[in-house]
C-alpha cells in the first residue's frame, strides 16, 4: 500500500487540531544544514504561540544533512508546518522573501532555525504589531533589556562597526538593523518587496533600506541565545554580500553593482599594464611588443583573479574550474581588445577626437567583457 493512501494517512498531533483557523501569523523560517534544530524549534513555537492561529514556512537551500526530510516528517502530521526546498540556490535573505510570499496570512515574523532568536518574544512582537498599528517589530540586542549573548569580542566590534555603516542606507534610528528576527505587516513588506536586492544576510536591513515610505516600528528586546547544534554560515562571503547590498542601495539605481566592480578592477588592470610594461622595458633585453605582450597577460592575469576574489565571490571558481576559467577569460579579453581598438579607430576616423574614439573604444570593450565573461567565465551554478 502506498505511503499516501488515506489507511495510512498519520493522524493529526493533538496541537494540530485547534489549529481550524487560517494563520493569522506565518513564521517564516531560513534553513541551511539545520536538521537536529528543527524539532525543537517546532516544539518551543507551540509552546511559545499557543492560542494564535500560526503557521511554520521552512525554506531549505538544498540542505545535504537531511533538514528538508527532517521538517516534512513534522509535516505530515502537522498540517501549519511546511517546506519549501530550493534547487540549486543559497541565500538567506531570498529564502525569507519566498516564504513570505508563500504564505497569505496578515503578519509575517522571519526567524532563525538554530534557537538563537528566542521564540518566546513573538506573541508581544505580535500583540505590539496589532495593537500600535505598526509596521514592523524588531528583536533587537541593543535596546535596553537586549543582549548579544556570547558574542565573542571580536564579533562584537565587527557587529557594530557593520550597524554604523547600515546608517548609510537606513535612516530610521533603528538600534539593530542587523537583526535577523522580526514581524512585519503583509502590506508593509509588499509594498517593499520588489525594491528588495535580496542579497546576502541582512533582509531587515533591505526592507528598511527598500519601503517607500518610513516604516512605523518598534524594537523589543532578546537575548541572542548561543547555538546547540550545527554551525553558523556567518563567512567572509557574508560579509563581503554585505558591503554589495550597501552599496546595491546606495549606488544601484544608477549602476550595477557587479559592474560597478568589473569596471574599477579593470582601471585597475590598466595601472597593473603600465607598471608592468615600464618595469620590463627599464630592466632592458626585452622588445616593445614582447614587453606589451607580457604586460596585457600580466593584467588579464590579476583582473582574472581580483574578479574571482570580489565580483564573482559568490561563484568564486576553485580547482580545475579556475584554470578552465582563467583560459576563458584570456579569450573574452582578447576578443574584447579587437572590439575596442577597432572601435576607436572608428570613431577616430570619424571625429578625429582622440580621447572620444579612446573612451568608446574602452568602454565597448568593457561591457563586452563583463558580458561574456559573466556567462563564460562565471557562468552561474547550475
Ligand atoms: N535557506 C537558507 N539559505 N538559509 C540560510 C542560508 C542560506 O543560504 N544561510 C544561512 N541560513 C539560515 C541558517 O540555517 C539559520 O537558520 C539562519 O539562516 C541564520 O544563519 P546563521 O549562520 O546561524 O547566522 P548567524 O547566527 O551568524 O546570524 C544570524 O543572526 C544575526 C542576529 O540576529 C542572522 O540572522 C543574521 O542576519 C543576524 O544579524
Ligand atoms: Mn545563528
Amino acid at each position: 500500500m502506498n505511503e499516501t493512501s488515506s489507511a495510512s494517512r498519520p493522524r493529526l498531533d493533538a496541537q494540530a487540531r485547534p489549529f481550524a483557523l487560517p494563520a493569522e501569523l506565518t513564521v517564516v523560517v531560513p534553513t541551511f544544514n539545520e536538521r537536529d534544530n528543527i524539532a525543537p524549534l517546532v516544539q518551543r513555537l507551540e509552546t511559545a504561540l499557543d492560542g494564535v492561529d500560526w503557521e511554520a514556512i521552512f525554506v531549505d537551500d538544498d540542505s545535504q544533512d537531511g533538514t528538508a526530510a527532517a521538517i516534512r516528517e513534522l509535516a505530515r502530521r502537522k498540517p501549519h508546518i511546511r517546506c519549501v526546498q530550493r534547487l540549486g540556490r543559497r541565500g538567506l535573505s531570498t529564502a525569507c522573501i519566498e516564504g513570505a510570499l508563500a504564505s497569505a496570512s496578515p503578519f509575517i515574523a522571519v526567524m532563525d532555525a538554530d534557537l538563537q532568536h528566542d521564540e518566546s518574544l513573538l506573541p508581544s512582537m505580535l500583540a505590539t504589531l496589532k495593537g500600535e498599528g505598526l509596521d514592523i517589530v524588531v528583536g533587537s540586542r541593543h535596546v535596553a533589556g537586549g543582549d548579544l549573548g556570547d558574542f565573542g569580542a571580536a564579533r562584537v566590534r565587527i557587529s557594530g562597526l557593520a550597524t554604523r555603516l547600515a546608517r548609510l542606507v537606513v535612516k530610521a534610528d533603528l538600534q539593530d538593523p542587523m537583526s535577523g528576527f522580526f514581524m512585519v505587516r503583509r502590506e508593509a513588506f509588499e509594498d517593499a518587496m520588489r525594491g528588495l536586492s535580496g542579497q546576502g544576510f541582512k533582509i531587515l536591513l533591505d526592507l528598511f533600506a527598500s519601503a517607500p515610505r518610513p516604516l512605523a516600528f518598534k524594537e523589543l528586546p532578546y537575548r541572542f541565545r548561543s547555538r546547540l547544534h550545527g554551525e553558523s554560515k556567518l563567512d567572509s562571503l557574508v560579509a563581503w554580500e554585505y558591503i554589495l547590498l550597501l552599496l546595491d542601495k546606495l549606488i544601484g539605481h544608477i549602476v550595477p553593482v557587479r559592474f560597478a566592480l568589473f569596471a574599477i578592477i579593470g582601471g585597475l588592470g590598466l595601472v597593473v599594464h603600465l607598471a608592468t610594461l615600464g618595469t620590463l622595458l627599464k630592466l632592458g633585453g626585452i622588445g616593445f611588443a614582447a614587453a606589451q605582450a607580457a604586460a596585457t597577460m600580466t593584467a588579464m592575469t590579476s583582473n582574472f583573479f581580483l574578479n574571482n576574489w570580489f565580483t564573482y565571490r559568490d561563484r568564486r571558481l576553485k580547482g580545475w574550474r579556475l584554470l578552465r576559467g582563467l583560459v576563458s577569460f584570456y579569450v573574452v579579453c582578447s576578443v574584447g581588445a579587437i572590439g575596442n581598438v577597432g572601435i576607436a579607430a572608428y570613431v577616430f576616423k570619424a571625429d578625429q577626437s582622440w580621447w572620444l574614439a579612446g573612451v568608446a573604444g574602452a568602454v565597448v570593450g568593457a561591457v563586452w567583457n563583463y558580458a561574456t565573461s559573466s556567462v563564460f567565465t562565471w557562468r552561474a551554478k547550475k
